[in-house]
C-alpha cells in the first residue's frame, strides 16, 4: 500500500493541529472536517481510496454516430458529500506510435475539449462519480484507446475503454497500376475514396472475416502487410499457415505498395442509377448529378455493401474510374461464390456501363 508512510505523517500532523479531542475513529473525523467544507483543497487520504472503472472494455460505434464511453469513480469508504475532482479523457490513436492526446478536461461543472474533439464531446455527469464521456459525430480515424483519469489531490487513478469503429476494409490499387503508392500517396487515395488508412486491428478483423488478398498494402502505422486465408505459392509460399503477412515498416517515401483503406457507414444512399442507356465515364458522372447526387466513391460502395446490404449484379462506374458491383447473395453470373464487391479494374473511360451514385443525407 503505497500511501502508508504518507498517511501516517498526515494523520500525525492533523492530530496535532486538531488537538486530541476527536472522535475515537480519527480517519472518520478527518473526512468530516476536511472534506465537507474544503472540497477543492488538497486531499488528505487516510485509508480512503479512490477507484475508477470503465465497466465496458470496448464500444463499437460507426462513422458519424455517437459513442458513450462509460467511466465512474467512487471512494471507499464512501463519501457523504461529493468532492471536486479533475477528470481528464485522453486517447491513444489506433493508428499507432503517437503519444496520448487530450480529449477533454473537466473540473466540477466546467470542461474544455481539445483539437478535433472540440464541441463534439462532453461529460455526462448523470450521478455523483459519473465521468462518462459522450462523443458525437465520430470520424473514421478516431478508433483507439481512450483513458479516463480522475485526479483528486495526490490520488490519481485511470481506466481505459477501446473505441473500435465498425466498418469495412478494402484493398485499393490506383488506376496507374500495382505497387505505385508511397505512404503519403496511400493516405491520399484512401481519403479520396471516402475512407482512411486501415489499422492493423482492422485488417486483422477483416482477415478473420475472410479477406484473402495477395498484394501487399500500407497500413496506418506505416507497416506493409497482406491477409491470406488460402495460402498458395505466390502469396508467401508453400506450407505457410494462413495469416496476415507482414513486411514490417517500410520507407515512407521510397517504398511503393498498394493500400488497405477503411470505411464505415455513410449518411446517405448509394444506389445503381436506373438509366435507359449505358454511359461512358463522363456521362455517368453527369447522370448522377442530374439525379441530385454524385458518382459514388469506392469507400461509399463498400460501406453500402457492408451496412445496408446493397446487392446489385450490374457493373457500374465509380468516381475513380473503376468498375464494380456489390454482391451479398452470391449467384450465377454474379462473380465468385463468396459475398463481396466485385472489381473490374479501370476500363477505358469511353466504354459504356452503368453507374453507382451517392445521395448525401446532409
Ligand atoms: C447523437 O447525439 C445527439 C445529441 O447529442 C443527437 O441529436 C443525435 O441524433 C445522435 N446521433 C445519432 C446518430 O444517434
Ligand atoms: C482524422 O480525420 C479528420 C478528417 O479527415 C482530419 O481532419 C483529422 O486531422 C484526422 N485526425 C488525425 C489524428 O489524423
Ligand atoms: C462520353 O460521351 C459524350 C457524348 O455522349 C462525349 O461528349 C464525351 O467526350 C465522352 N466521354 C468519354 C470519356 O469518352
Amino acid at each position: 500500500m503505497q500511501y502508508t508512510g504518507f498517511q501516517l505523517i498526515v494523520g500525525h500532523l492533523l492530530l496535532s493541529c486538531l488537538g486530541e479531542s476527536g472522535p475515537s475513529d480519527p480517519n472518520y473525523f478527518f473526512y468530516q472536517d476536511f472534506l465537507n467544507g474544503n472540497g477543492n483543497g488538497e486531499i488528505h487520504f487516510s485509508g480512503m481510496k479512490l477507484y475508477v472503472d470503465t465497466v465496458q472494455q470496448a464500444v463499437l460505434p460507426v462513422r458519424g454516430g455517437n459513442a458513450t464511453l462509460p467511466c465512474r469513480y467512487w471512494y471507499d469508504p464512501e463519501l457523504s458529500t461529493p468532492r471536486r475532482v479533475r477528470v481528464k479523457w485522453s486517447w491513444l490513436p489506433a493508428t499507432g506510435g503517437q503519444e496520448e492526446e487530450d480529449v477533454l478536461v473537466a473540473i466540477g461543472p466546467r470542461s474544455r475539449s481539445f483539437g478535433d474533439f472540440r464541441g463534439r464531446v462532453h461529460l455526462r455527469q448523470d450521478f455523483p462519480g459519473d465521468a462518462t464521456l459522450v462523443m458525437s459525430g465520430l470520424q473514421l480515424n478516431e478508433s483507439g484507446r481512450y483513458r479516463c483519469e480522475v485526479v483528486d489531490g495526490l490520488e490519481d487513478r485511470s481506466a481505459v475503454v477501446d473505441v473500435e469503429l465498425r466498418g469495412v476494409v478494402f484493398p485499393y490499387q490506383p488506376p496507374h497500376g500495382r505497387y505505385r503508392l508511397n505512404y503519403q500517396g496511400a493516405r491520399q487515395v484512401c481519403e479520396e475514396q471516402d475512407s482512411t488508412l486501415a489499422t492493423f486491428d482492422q485488417l486483422l478483423q477483416s482477415w478473420k472475416e475472410g479477406l484473402n488478398w495477395c498484394n501487399a498494402g500500407w497500413l496506418a502505422d506505416g507497416t506493409v502487410q497482406y491477409p491470406i486465408t488460402q495460402p498458395r505459392v505466390p502469396c508467401g509460399g508453400h506450407g505457410l499457415a494462413p495469416g496476415v503477412r507482414n513486411y514490417g515498416r517500410r520507407h515512407h517515401h521510397k517504398h511503393r505498395y498498394d493500400v488497405f483503406c477503411f470505411s464505415s457507414s455513410v449518411r446517405g444512399e448509394v444506389y445503381y442509377l436506373p438509366h435507359p442507356d449505358k454511359l461512358n465515364l463522363t456521362d455517368a458522372q453527369q447522370a448522377c448529378r442530374d439525379d441530385g447526387a454524385q458518382i459514388a466513391k469506392v469507400g461509399q460502395l463498400y460501406a453500402a455493401w457492408k451496412f445496408t446490404g446493397l446487392d446489385h449484379c450490374d457493373a457500374g462506374w465509380l468516381s475513380d474510374g473503376s468498375l464494380r458491383y456489390p454482391i451479398i447473395t452470391p449467384r450465377k453470373n454474379c462473380g465468385s461464390s463468396d459475398p463481396g464487391v466485385r472489381s473490374f479494374g479501370f476500363p477505358p473511360p469511353q466504354y459504356k456501363h452503368g453507374v453507382y451514385c451517392f445521395k448525401s443525407a446532409d
